[in-house]
């Protein structure tokens, strides 16, 4: 059975990450000066914004709400600055290993879906963390031209 207290908190955190992500990612593409990266920064932040909207509309379709900690945008934007500053791999490194504790929380909403409508969406959900899993690894690997890859698949999938 679905532990709902745990869902809520996991509900919560999809949101709180949301949030965080756009205002780190966007923030980082503001600052950063080379060409490439804002690039990067920027696509990560448009796949956030798309998750964003895609959790709003799923909540709002299963009557449920979630809610991001107080000050999520605030931290996500003086992480932004801490990651555009940070050199690349070490930014690479903190953001894939920043995706364990999401994943873990939306592979368990993915478990506990009970619906279609749970099952699409938190499939989705799961899939947008493992595609910047997935674009920090490459970047790592030094497989760096076509690390977005994962990212443009699901913006052109449901932008
Ligand atoms: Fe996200």
């Amino acid at each position: 059975m679905r532990d709902d207290s745990q869902h809520q908190k996991d509900l919560d955190l999809s949101v709180d990450s949301e949030v965080l992500g756009e205002a780190l990612f966007g923030t980082a593409a503001r600052i950063v000066r080379s060409h490439e990266r804002r690039e990067k920064w920027s696509a990560l932040a448009a796949l956030e914004a798309q998750t964003m909207k895609r959790l709003d509309e799923y909540l709002s379709a299963s009557a449920q709400s979630g809610s991001a900690g107080a000050a999520a945008r605030f931290r996500g934007q003086a992480m932004g600055v801490m990651f555009a500053l940070l050199p690349w791999r070490a930014a690479m490194k903190a953001l894939g290993d920043g995706t364990a504790r999401y994943l873990a929380a939306f592979r368990r909403l993915e478990t506990g879906a009970q619906s279609e409508l749970d099952r699409s969406f938190f499939e989705y959900l799961v899939a947008h963390e493992v595609a910047i899993r997935d674009f920090a690894q490459a970047e790592l690997s030094g497989a760096s031209e076509g690390s977005l890859a994962p990212i443009h698949a699901l913006l052109r999938a449901s932008g």
